[in-house]
């Protein structure tokens, strides 16, 4: 107790920039400390090849393309490929490059380890490794063909491999950002396997047939009534057994795909899931050693076009293995989403299940969803992909909506007023909303009062990349806020394409819910500053198109607050 006191003192008394990120949990919050305080990510995500040449990132001036779009945090690649290109020969020019200009912009920096995988397959492996597919194991589907997928099933050779050239990444991060320029790293990118259920090599095959390993039945005992819901589902079913191969503890799985929510092939995603997490978790255990940086997996979701394993990464970061990875892969911190798909309360609330901390580290350019997000769900940041909007090919670039410029001016707010909004993480002072064309309206109690929102836009929706490579198409129609409540009857509504009514939530008082006043207005260090006085027939509704924030006062009125005719 002693002992942890003066541990404790001490590290507050060190210079706040040599305090190392690191996730921080208080009842059933998860903050983000960077510097020694509560950190809010306002990030944006580089497209995949950008951050590989220096040239290319100088040529089209992607740091002033940052700073005019105020994210606070870049997140950007560091592949194994270049920063191992011979084997034991490193390289670290790309990184020093990202760190040195992040840190003079005074911008945070994730680093993406695109390593044995990227998007299921294993692109990104140097050529040494591509070129020895029989030391380095590949995936086989039932027919036996080989899929461009590094085994993860008890592939030691590879695993060492990967996470010598992770640990020497973070050794090198380590010697030469003693200021923690770098906050976190993701550990590969989106793994799981492409095109087939399982893998089914010999290797995999005899690993299948197997015990379940211990470490994961003891999680499974440790934790049961706990569990994710189909977990438990299944266990249960088999009898909380404790000893058998995967289908003798979890059953043989149903096969029926036609519902996206369902989960067909379960044991043998399972199974795919204990051996990427055991590999993963054994990548960020080794570069832990070196520093011990927040690390996370982020997931290529289950969804409406591909519901079942094999058709999303099978085995990949997602809720309903949550468990296993756990059990396997203690070092990683947390699964994040990277959402495309329209279902975006869903995926929050399957993300937020478990208590998992959570970051959306890919997402299209939607302002009314980064709202929601860190309204609803306590984030720890936003990061919409491909920020460097000449990406080519592959770029996420919003066409319609003013989409970015909404976005640039809600990162501008939302990074002068985070230190007001992480205050309030796990209270009810703060709320998010969401609407779409779907589901256009939603209603919130604040206090005597409440609140209809609906959806109110003249725009066309969001042309974005799917990301799952189908191509590009439409988002629905959104509109979304934040609520910071100020007190029993002020608040700050940050908000877009939103319109908001009031009333009273008793309706037989006699009295009427009316404003006070309504001001727009912008934060600057985290105070208020009052723009435009709102008032009239402008404030019987409160609107919102473009991104703005907005600050009313509400007060119960003898009359109605609405039109004299
Ligand atoms: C999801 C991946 O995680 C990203 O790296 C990127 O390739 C996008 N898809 C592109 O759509």
């Amino acid at each position: 107790m002693r002992y942890l006191s003066i541990v404790s003192a001490l590290f507050f008394l060190l210079p706040v920039s040599a305090q190392m990120p690191s996730l921080q949990r208080t009842g059933k919050v998860t903050h983000l400390m960077v510097e020694g305080k509560p950190f809010l990510m306002i990030g944006g995500e580089l497209h995949n090849s950008t951050s590989s040449s220096i040239d290319y990132m100088e040529k089209l001036d992607i740091w002033g393309t940052i700073e005019k779009a105020h994210y606070n945090t870049v997140i950007a690649s560091a592949s194994w490929e270049l920063v191992e290109p011979e084997e034991g020969r490193f390289n670290f020019k790309q990184v020093d490059y990202l760190i040195k200009n992040a840190r003079e912009r005074n911008l945070k920096l994730v680093l993406i380890w695109f390593a044995s995988w990227k998007n299921g397959a294993s692109t990104y492996v140097p050529g040494w490794v591509k070129r020895n597919p029989k030391t380095y194991r590949y995936v086989q589907n039932s027919k036996g063909e080989t899929l461009n997928v590094i085994s993860p099933v008890l592939n030691e050779t590879a695993m060492k491999s990967d996470a010598n050239a992770f640990a020497r990444l973070m050794q090198h991060i380590r010697e030469t950002d003693p200021d923690h320029t770098v906050i976190m790293m993701q550990v590969e990118n989106e793994v799981g396997v492409l095109t087939s259920v399982r893998d089914f090599s010999p290797e995999a095959q005899k690993s299948w047939k197997s015990d379940v390993p211990a470490d994961l039945i003891a999680y499974l005992q440790s934790h049961k009534g706990k569990l994710f819901p189909e977990l438990e589902k299944v266990w249960a079913a088999n009898g909380y057994k404790t000893k058998g191969n995967w289908e003798t503890i979890f059953g043989v799985s149903t096969t029926n795909t036609d519902n996206w929510q369902a989960y067909p092939f379960y044991s043998e995603e399972l199974f795919m899931a204990y051996h990427y997490a055991k590999y993963i978790g054994t990548v960020a255990a080794m570069g832990k050693k070196e520093k011990t940086l927040p690390m996370y997996c982020n997931a290529w979701l289950k969804q409406p076009s591909g519901g079942y394993p094999g058709k999303f990464p099978s085995g990949g970061p997602l809720p309903e293995v949550l468990d296993v990875w756990r059990a396997a892969a203690p070092s990683v911190d947390f699964l994040a989403p990277d959402i495309y798909t329209d279902e975006f309360d869903y995926t929050l609330k399957q993300f937020s299940l478990g208590n998992n901390p959570f970051l959306i580290l890919e997402s299209t350019f939607e302002i009314s969803k980064e709202l929601y997000a860190i309204g609803e769900y306590d984030v720890l940041g936003f990061c919409p992909f491909g920020i460097d909007v000449n990406g080519g090919d592959f770029s996420m670039a919003a066409t319609d909506d003013n989409t970015l410029d909404n976005l640039y001016q809600g990162n501008a707010l939302l990074k002068q007023m985070d230190q007001l909004i992480l205050a309030q993480y796990g209270s009810e002072n703060l709320r998010g909303i969401y609407v779409d064309e779907v589901n256009p309206k939603m209603q919130l109690e604040l206090g005597d009062y409440l609140l209809d929102f609906s959806l109110a836009t003249s725009g066309t929706g969001t042309t974005q990349n799917d990301g799952t490579g189908a191509g590009f198409r439409k988002s629905r129609k959104n509109g979304g806020a934040l609520i910071l409540r100020a007190g029993p009857e002020s608040l700050y509504i940050v908000g877009k394409d939103i319109r908001i009514a009031y009333k009273l939530k008793d309706p037989k008082t006699g009295q009427y819910a009316a404003t006070e006043s309504v001001e727009e207005g912008t934060f600057v260090n985290n105070q208020w500053v009052p723009g435009r006085r709102i008032n009239g027939d402008e404030t019987y509704f409160v609107s919102f198109s473009d991104v703005k924030a907005v600050k009313v006062v509400l007060y119960k009125a003898p009359f109605e607050n609405r039109m004299l005719f």
